[in-house]
């Protein structure tokens, strides 16, 4: 028997004859689980549960900013709906304003009356018209209203140390400075917290096409030299810097980067180093987000479940470089990459959301929580309307998407402790493709509240998971569970609660508890002992 000991950021296949008393399929075919409620791992940091927002297709206008003279109903242009919806998920920090479009972007474009608005070109997503309506002072008051902390890329590839260093001034300046008094005539007259910065995107592509040499030469003074202000700052809450790390699994960024951070003197730090890795099926995406078949879903599910390889992969180089972790590991892009909706401008990377997206976020928030001790940031991409959001808008209609519900269901593992559980895993074959059956994490909430994240990939078979808790005596066992009809529902304009959580217990017998969760499925239970 092959048992999986799912521990941190371990996870070693034992070759278990005759070892735990662990069983795949015990007397009623369920899967045995033993949770090791005494032995608390990593916190795993709320930031995992971050958003991303770039210019780009209607993830900003519509789908955000509606403006304040919209039949939308908005708070000083910002959709009401949206906040209401993101707030309920807690998001801990939004990354803006891209994305590529970052390196491209020119703050003061974007800030004072409408009148000095510059109108331009976007250049990198599907040529749109970028009205620079919405700007830093839009940005930090949407930010205020979801309650999270500001993520703001500057941009390496085509700006300056200069301007970089008098955006974070204009934002962060006391208003007795010039730049704090610019700001206090746009109408916000405290500093703004910026609580990550990021330096450039994507340094190694549409960023610049640096070399990883190049590139750490060009990060270093925007590292020194764009200061953050805001006396809040200091201490605990000082800026984070992001620096642009690697794609996929390539690591010529991880070693260039953390060998000069290595080296690095006081003159200049970072504190993060970023990943994107995109769930694609291949390059350019053309797997589509709707009536997709089980191959469709067995195929991108094996692919998502590489995000654990990948990061151990980088985790590995920064641990030569950073024995004490302190630079964290920020995948600050992830998610499905499919085929644009048929019809649309294909630069706007719109994309329908189906019980897959659900499972493949919940398999790579698992993922991430395994990793808790690097991985202390990740952003999905993208919060609305882009590829795989959080919430999809036409004009005044609005949607939660699967994904947003398991951001919901999650919310106790916000700065949570990780706990050990132990499991075989079985399979679940589709084809050639053998995937595990199930997956499980547990953690201990920031009140002590034990829960258990259990995931049936199978899409066809219920499973029966029994669980057993090291330590305690469960008592109960209740939360939600996420299903669906198919893996390829959605939820529309329409339909919207095609894919919604229901609420969902387990037996406890012997202090012992038995989950029967349905095919395709991800429930979150709380045990009480
Ligand atoms: O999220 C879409 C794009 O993907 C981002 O702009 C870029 O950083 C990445 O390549």
């Amino acid at each position: 028997m092959n048992v999986l000991v799912r521990s941190g950021a371990t996870v070693a296949l034992l070759l278990a004859a005759g070892s735990p008393a662990l069983a795949q399929d015990d007397a009623r075919g369920a899967i045995e689980m033993v949770v090791d409620a005494g032995k608390p791992g990593s916190k795993i940091d709320r930031n995992i549960f971050g958003q991303f927002a770039e210019h780009l297709g209607t993830g900003i206008y519509g789908g955000v900013w509606v403006g304040r003279d919209s039949p939308i109903p908005n708070v000083r242009g910002i959709r009401k709906d949206v906040v209401a919806a993101l707030r309920a998920i807690r998001v801990p920090n939004i990354r803006w304003p891209g994305g590529c479009f970052a390196d491209e972007y020119h703050w003061r474009h974007g800030i004072g009356p409408a009148k000095d608005r510059r109108v331009n070109i976007n250049s990198n997503w599907g040529g749109s018209t970028e009205p620079n309506s919405f700007g830093t002072d839009e940005f930090m008051d949407f930010v205020d209203q979801v309650g999270s902390e500001a993520y703001v890329s500057v941009n390496i590839g085509s700006g300056t140390v200069a301007e970089a260093a008098d955006w974070v001034e204009y934002m962060t300046a006391d208003p007795a400075t010039t730049a704090g008094r610019e700001r206090a005539a746009n109408g916000h007259k405290a500093p703004y917290k910026v609580k990550y910065l990021g330096l450039g995107n994507e340094s190694w592509g549409c960023g610049g096409a640096m070399t990883p040499e190049h590139y750490t030469d060009v990060m270093k003074p925007f590292s020194r030299f764009v200061r953050n202000y805001n006396p809040a700052q200091a201490g605990p809450e000082a800026m984070q810097r992001i620096a642009v790390g690697p794609n996929d699994d390539d690591t010529r960024y991880t070693e260039g980067v953390m060998k000069a951070w290595k080296g690095h003197d006081w003159s200049w730090n970072i504190e993060g180093l970023s990943l994107h890795h995109y769930t694609t099926g291949g390059w350019p995406p053309s797997y589509p987000s709707v009536g997709f078949d089980e191959t469709g879903y067995a195929k991108l599910v094996k692919e998502t479940l590489g995000m654990d390889a990948i990061i151990a992969k980088h985790s590995a180089i920064m641990d030569r470089y950073d024995p004490e972790k302190k630079v964290a590991l920020a995948i600050d892009e992830w998610g499905l990459w499919l085929a644009p909706n048929p019809g649309t401008n294909p630069g706007f990377l719109q994309q329908q959301n189906s019980m897959r997206d659900a499972i493949v976020a919940a398999l790579n928030l698992n993922i991430f929580a395994r990793h808790a001790d690097r991985v202390r940031m990740t952003n999905i991409a993208q919060m609305v309307n882009v590829l795989q959001s959080m919430i999809l808008t036409d004009k005044e209609k609005m949607v939660l998407t699967p994904t947003y519900h398991i951001y919901k269901m999650y919310l106790p593992f916000q700065d949570a402790t990780f706990v050990p559980v132990r499991f075989d895993a079985g399979t679940y074959a589709q084809g050639e493709i053998k995937l595990p059956r199930v997956d499980a994490v547990a953690v201990r909430d920031t009140a002590g509240k034990l829960w258990l994240a259990v995931t049936n990939l199978d899409p066809a078979r219920p499973v029966r998971v029994s669980a057993r808790f090291a330590g305690i005596e469960a008592r109960s066992a209740r939360g939600e569970v996420l299903t669906a009809p198919r893996v390829n529902s959605v939820n529309s304009f329409d339909a919207p609660d095609v894919v919604a959580p229901k609420p969902f217990s387990g037996k406890v017998e012997k202090g012992a508890v038995t989950l029967d969760l349905p095919s395709k499925a991800v429930a979150m239970v709380r045990i009480e002992s």
